[in-house]
């Protein structure tokens, strides 16, 4: 297992560690492995289901066909972590080096693990015909996620968050972030939902 985040940044408002919560997606892999959890696959949506909740982490089984993606998403205030199953992820990593900033690809083989520190931004796709099967865990239990888009400069733009347990969430609750002046609704009617 190899962690290349910075030490400085692998801290979060939880007694876990990357390092355990990348440990605590591999051991859920191997269950999965050992055909303990059954797994589905849609071709329309991605299939999630929590295998494991408690007060410092949840931990999800995601299943990807081809071409499914997460786009571009961190994941508020939780650390993240996840081992990948069977098939092969492609992750794209938002990297900010002395030369420059921009996405960055990493190709993510059965039984890679990888670990996401607060401030994370990702997009993970399955790019090849298998379908692929993958473990997350977040610490603490996601409460919330946030979008983006690179922008025609090449910089990281914030599109819209979203309130969530769930890190494949189906509805937004948040409206895109505004930018400018707070749009004059009806009375009574909230902005950010
Ligand atoms: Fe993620």
């Amino acid at each position: 297992m190899t962690i290349t985040e910075s030490p400085a940044r692998s801290y979060g408002p939880t007694p876990l560690t990357l390092d355990e919560l990348v440990e605590l997606t591999r051991e859920t892999a191997r269950e999965v492995r050992a055909g303990l959890h059954e797994i589905h696959f849609d071709a329309e949506h991605r299939w999630s289901v929590r295998l494991r909740s408690d007060t410092y982490a949840d931990v999800w089984l995601i299943t990807w066909t081809r071409d499914q993606s997460t786009t571009l998403h961190d994941h508020a205030g939780s650390l993240g972590a996840l081992t990948v199953v069977d098939g092969a992820l492609t992750e794209r990593v938002w990297r900010v080096t002395p030369e420059g900033a921009g996405l960055r690809d990493r190709r993510l083989e059965a039984g890679r693990g990888v670990a996401f520190p607060v401030g994370y931004v990702h997009d993970v796709v399955n790019t090849s015909a298998t379908p692929a099967v993958s473990v997350h865990a977040y610490s603490p239990p996601l409460t919330a996620m946030s979008y983006y888009r690179v922008d025609e400069a090449g910089a990281l733009r914030r599109t819209h968050s979203v309130l969530t347990h769930d890190p494949e969430p189906d509805v937004p609750t948040l409206t895109e972030v505004p930018t400018g002046p707070r749009r004059t609704d009806a009375p009574g009617e909230a902005v950010d939902r």
